[in-house]
């Protein structure tokens, strides 16, 4: 979909065409396009019967806002998850003036207005630029809200109380992990977030800690067991903790406790635990151990083991019913031995590829286990287990 065929969609005629698109786009596409193209041309069939489609994906991410909404594939994909944009606002004090230098299409944005803040948002795309736009007008957040097409660096973060930034993580040659090949790069967004009063940079979860910049906060955030990313927190808008982990959609967070040293480790005991992927994010692993008096499997690996059933909500809990040295033979022939016939694999510190291991098992029967895959000093290990 170009620029021209949007702001058709966004017209009367457009808007009937995608009132009809969203009524038959789950059928068959020939069909639907037969079927639309009798009252409509070619190109707005298929920008209507597109942004029907892109409706419908964008319900698991935007909820009842989604058939309001307006994306492109990559926009949708890069757009940040309303409950996550909606905890995220809420450090934000209503009335901040607050410049969103690389919207996307507006999945921050949105959230930042409904929290009462002016937006003064760039994007350097043009078509992405004008999805935002008809974003925040479709959700009636417009007056809050204003969108140029520009890149960010044209923004003055000083005039500003807040400086918001997501750079794109994606460029032509797909995903990037390299905080470096960001776009705008993460020194320039960390320059222009110093020249703010305050300042919010959404990140991916890898991010090295050693490029979180000094005074700043940065917290992980999980939604429903998954990390999404890493928010910095700079100037005023940054906590005292250093590093927290929060789980969506709960809320809860765990911060560093400064008389906690390093968790110890021992034999494995009846249970094992793994924490939320957010806390492991956040270092804060040694404070999930201590919560539910456990010890580490290894030093360097984030399972916990418990001789009781502690719980917590920071960390999965499974039952142990058998230790092995991790050798394909034993392993398939302990879990015949129990019936299981439906393996959850999970590992940590291991090498195996756990695809392959699930075909070379080959199991047939009517239990499931969990087997979680680990090493334990130099050595692999099977732990056969069950969800407690
Ligand atoms: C990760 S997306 C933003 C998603 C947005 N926060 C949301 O929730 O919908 C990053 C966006 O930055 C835009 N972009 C990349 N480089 C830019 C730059 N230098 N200036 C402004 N926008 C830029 C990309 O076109 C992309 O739409």
């Amino acid at each position: 979909m170009d620029l021209d065929a949007f702001r058709e969609l966004l017209t009367p005629r457009g808007q009937e065409a995608l009132e009809a698109a969203a009524e038959i786009v789950g059928d068959d596409p020939v069909a639907a396009v037969t079927r639309l193209r009798k009252s409509y041309d070619a190109a707005l069939t298929s920008a209507a019967l597109t942004q029907a489609g892109l409706r419908r994906r964008a319900a698991g991410k935007f909820g009842s806002d989604a058939p309001l909404m307006y994306f492109t594939p990559h926009g949708l994909e890069q757009a940040t998850r309303r409950e996550v944009a909606d905890h995220r606002a809420r450090r934000f004090t209503a009335g901040s003036r607050v410049a969103d230098v690389c919207c996307g299409i507006g999945g921050d944005l949105i959230a930042l207005a409904r929290a009462g803040c002016v937006v003064e948002a760039v994007e350097a795309d043009p078509l992405t630029a004008a999805i935002a736009r008809a974003n925040a007008d479709a959700l009636g957040l417009g007056e809050r809200v204003s969108v140029r097409t520009a890149t960010a660096a044209t923004v003055e973060a000083a005039s500003f109380d807040v400086l918001f930034a997501d750079p794109a993580r994606r460029s032509a040659r797909g995903r990037t992990f390299d905080p470096m090949s960001y776009s705008p790069p993460w020194p320039e967004v960390l320059e222009m977030a110093g020249r703010a009063p305050a300042a919010c940079l959404k990140v991916a979860p890898g991010i090295p800690h050693e490029l979180v910049p000094g005074g700043a906060e940065a917290e992980w955030v999980s939604y429903r067991g998954e990390v999404k990313e890493a928010v910095i927190w700079c100037g005023a808008l940054a906590g005292t903790a250093g590093r927290r982990a929060t789980m969506l959609p709960s809320g809860a967070t765990l911060t560093p406790d400064p008389a906690l040293g390093p968790a110890g480790h021992g034999p494995v005991g009846r249970y094992v635990h793994e924490p939320d992927g957010a806390a492991i994010r956040a270092h804060l692993v040694a404070e999930v151990a201590a919560a539910i008096g456990g010890r580490l499997l290894d030093p360097r690996i984030a399972y916990i083991t418990t001789d009781t059933p502690a719980r917590t909500p920071w960390a999965s809990r499974y039952e142990v019913h058998e230790v092995l040295p991790f050798s394909l033979k034993r392993l398939r022939a302990a879990l015949r031995e129990r019936g299981v016939g439906e393996v959850t694999l999970k590992k940590r510190g291991s090498a195996v590829d756990v695809e392959r291991l699930r075909k070379d098992l080959r199991l047939s029967g009517g239990h499931s286990a969990v087997v979680i895959l680990t090493r334990i000093g130099e050595k692999p290990f099977a732990l056969i287990c069950t969800p407690f």
